[in-house]
């Protein structure tokens, strides 16, 4: 068996070929990251453009690479949201004229159930690692913060975003301190050269005791601090005063003590035997050992994703359909619509 992944959610183009197995045949990326970083931000209208113009290339070059035909594909998994609704609508358009084309199923995938499930998936083009339900599952990306519990049958919501997204925050942090798009990296590598203590900001929280995540009052205390410092303009990573490295360390470390705390608060309140961190944020280094540190002194089980696999990909988009294809079958799909917005569990 083959399958067939297309992702075009934000602003990369991604075509990707899996087995049966789950192992990743190919998994091609072309990022649009240059096109929106004079604006600061994806801009919607610019990355559906060159997704309709990269998509034709992308699929080919996957193909290509995975030595595979398209009349060797049994399955399309394709992104249906959440996501831009007009980027979402190429790759959607491509899937269903595939599947239609050649008579075969097609399965429209959560873009957050994809990151879900990619700690599993072996960059390498290993066979996944095995599954096992229940687990706890922690989305953190540029759009959102997602905890769940993972069963067999369904994925039960346990805390998301209030506010900003954490990835969100990292961009807009970063532009505002004059550091560049987008933020997360750049961020993670200044706060290695940081003391996090110097600053230490709280760990946001919301007053009900609810597990949901805030980061907006964390994001106004940065901008505030930067402002007070006279800290704007354009900065190569090269010339980071101390200063400014130390704000970033203290306010990554902020980030990843509330993520940690929240996880904490699950802990507290049912059984915890794994945990999978999943999106673009689960790339952040102090996030990563953090996680490991605190899931190996409870004896959890900690599951991270290949650094190639936290950003966008299409490998985890056909992984994801391709588990909701064994449990489900196939579905009709004509009528299948994108969707902005499509929280985990929903
Ligand atoms: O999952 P993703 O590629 O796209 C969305 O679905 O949003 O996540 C992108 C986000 C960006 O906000 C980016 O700044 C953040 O992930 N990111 C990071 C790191 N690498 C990427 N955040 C923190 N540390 C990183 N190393
Ligand atoms: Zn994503």
């Amino acid at each position: 068996m083959k399958i067939l992944g297309l992702e075009t959610s934000c602003d990369e183009t991604s075509v990707a070929v899996l087995d049966g197995e789950g192992r990743i045949l190919s998994n091609i990326v072309s990022s649009q990251m240059e096109m929106h970083a004079r604006y600061g931000g994806v801009v919607p209208e610019i990355a559906s453009r060159h997704h309709l113009e990269n998509l034709p290339a992308v699929l080919d070059e996957s193909l290509l690479s995975a030595r595979a035909a398209l009349e060797e594909i049994d399955l399309v998994c394709v992104t249906a949201g959440p996501g831009l609704i007009g980027a979402l609508l190429v790759g959607l358009s491509a899937g269903k004229a595939i599947a239609f084309a050649r008579g075969i199923p097609l399965e429209t995938v959560s873009h957050l159930e994809g990151h879900l499930y990619s700690p599993f998936l072996s960059a390498a083009g290993d066979p996944p690692r095995p599954i096992i339900h229940p687990f706890h599952g922690l989305v953190v990306s540029g759009g959102h913060a997602e905890l769940v519990r993972v069963e067999e049958e369904r994925i039960v919501p346990l805390g998301h975003a209030g506010d900003d997204a954490p990835g969100e925050v990292f961009d807009k942090v970063a532009r505002r301190a004059g550091l560049g798009y987008p933020g997360g990296p750049i961020v993670d590598r200044l706060a290695r050269r940081g003391n996090a203590r110097r600053f230490p900001f709280k760990v946001g929280r919301f007053n009900d005791g609810s597990l949901n995540f805030t980061f907006s009052g964390l994001k106004s205390q940065l901008v505030r601090e930067l402002e007070a410092r006279g800290i704007e303009g354009e900065t190569s990573e090269e010339d980071v005063s101390g200063e400014l490295a130390d704000l970033m360390a203290g306010f990554q470390r902020s980030i990843v003590d509330q993520l940690v705390d929240r996880l904490e608060g699950v802990r507290r309140r049912e059984p915890m035997e794994r945990v999978a961190l999943s999106g673009g944020v689960a790339a952040n280094s102090e996030l990563r050992e953090t996680l490991s540190r605190w899931g190996k002194e409870r004896e959890i089980q900690i599951f991270l994703p290949d650094r190639a696999l936290t950003g966008d990909n299409a490998a985890m988009i056909a992984f994801a359909g391709l588990q909701r294809f064994r449990r489900e079958g196939a579905r009709a799909f004509f009528a299948a619509n994108a969707r902005s917005r499509w929280p985990l569990g929903s």
